[in-house]
């Protein structure tokens, strides 16, 4: 099978040199730990078995195993690829992520911040019930017109209402129009601006909606409170948004994998908004 010698390929890249090393140093045969190796516990350990290879390698086991092939989301990256959008979309075990937590809601209304090619929008409305819709928002007019396309593609066009414009700009407007409320929330935009994102989220939501942020954690930036880097000074303000505000309940989880290493918050409202 394609996948499985994929798998083999990957795996294989990623612990040829851990090999070795093993053989050099001679550790118990059943041992995944190289750290014990010449290069000390530490250095060994992130060179051996944390290494951005073995991350990947990971994500495409459990991809090719749990997140079977879907013709359309392939097709949204090839066409996001080809279009010459950045590679910045959700990984495939990202994607099926955001599709199970919407499953697991119940999320009927679903809001997107941040289209790109539609790649997290397809995963996410491929989760919404008969009569269910997913809004998403995007300021960049060739993102638009890709995601459109992907989407349409997808057989979801009727389903999804991709809207050009700032998010600032829009998310009000899609209060005077008196949507929402959204069972989920999934803010990928512009990241310096997600303290400004969270009022509106609320007003968008109600008590039971699950909001989610992606890239909070920054190659572990997100700790550094004298950065200069406005995304990271966006996440951190967000965190604390969230951290201070009793009607909401909220994580983060880290990840690493084939989009390296970064994270994702995950916020409940469990109040009134
Ligand atoms: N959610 C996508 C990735 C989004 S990348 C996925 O995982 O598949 C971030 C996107 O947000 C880019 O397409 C960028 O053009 C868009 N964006 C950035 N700032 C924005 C803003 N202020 N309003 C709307 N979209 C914005
Ligand atoms: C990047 C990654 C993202 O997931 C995103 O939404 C925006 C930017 C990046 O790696 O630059
Ligand atoms: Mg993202």
């Amino acid at each position: 099978m394609a996948s499985e010698a994929r798998n083999r390929f990957w795996i294989e890249r990623c612990l040829m040199p851990c090999k070795k090393r093993r053989r050099r140093c001679a550790l118990p045969a059943q041992s995944i730990n190289f750290s014990l190796c010449s290069l000390g516990p530490f250095a060994a350990k992130i060179a051996g078995n944390m290494t951005p290879e073995q991350w990947t390698a990971v994500d495409h086991y459990f991809a090719n195993l749990l997140v079977p092939p879907d013709p359309a989301l392939e097709a949204a990256l090839q066409a996001s690829a080809a279009a010459g959008l950045p590679p910045i979309q959700v990984a495939p075990n990202q994607g099926k992520l955001l599709q199970l937590l919407a499953q697991a809601r119940g999320a009927r209304q679903i809001l997107e911040l941040g289209t790109l090619g539609g790649y997290s929008t397809i995963w996410l409305a491929r989760a919404l019930p008969a009569g269910g819709r997913l809004i998403t928002l995007e300021m960049d007019p060739k993102c638009a017109e890709v995601a459109r396309a992907n989407i349409a593609r997808a057989g979801l066009a009727a389903v999804v209402e991709v809207r050009l414009g700032r998010a600032l700009d829009i998310l009000p407007q899609l209060v005077a129009e008196g949507r929402g409320p959204f069972d989920l929330i999934f803010i990928d935009a512009d990241k310096s601006r997600n303290p400004d994102y969270f009022p509106w989220a609320l007003k968008l939501s109600r008590r039971g909606t699950l909001i989610i942020a992606d890239n909070v954690v920054r190659k572990g930036a997100v700790t550094n409170a004298t950065s200069n880097d406005p995304n990271v000074q966006g996440v951190r303000r967000f965190n604390e948004l969230l951290a201070a505000d009793p009607r909401m309940s909220a994580t983060a989880i880290q990840t690493v994998g084939s989009k390296g290493y970064d994270g994702f918050v995950l916020a409940l409202v469990i109040a009134d908004p």
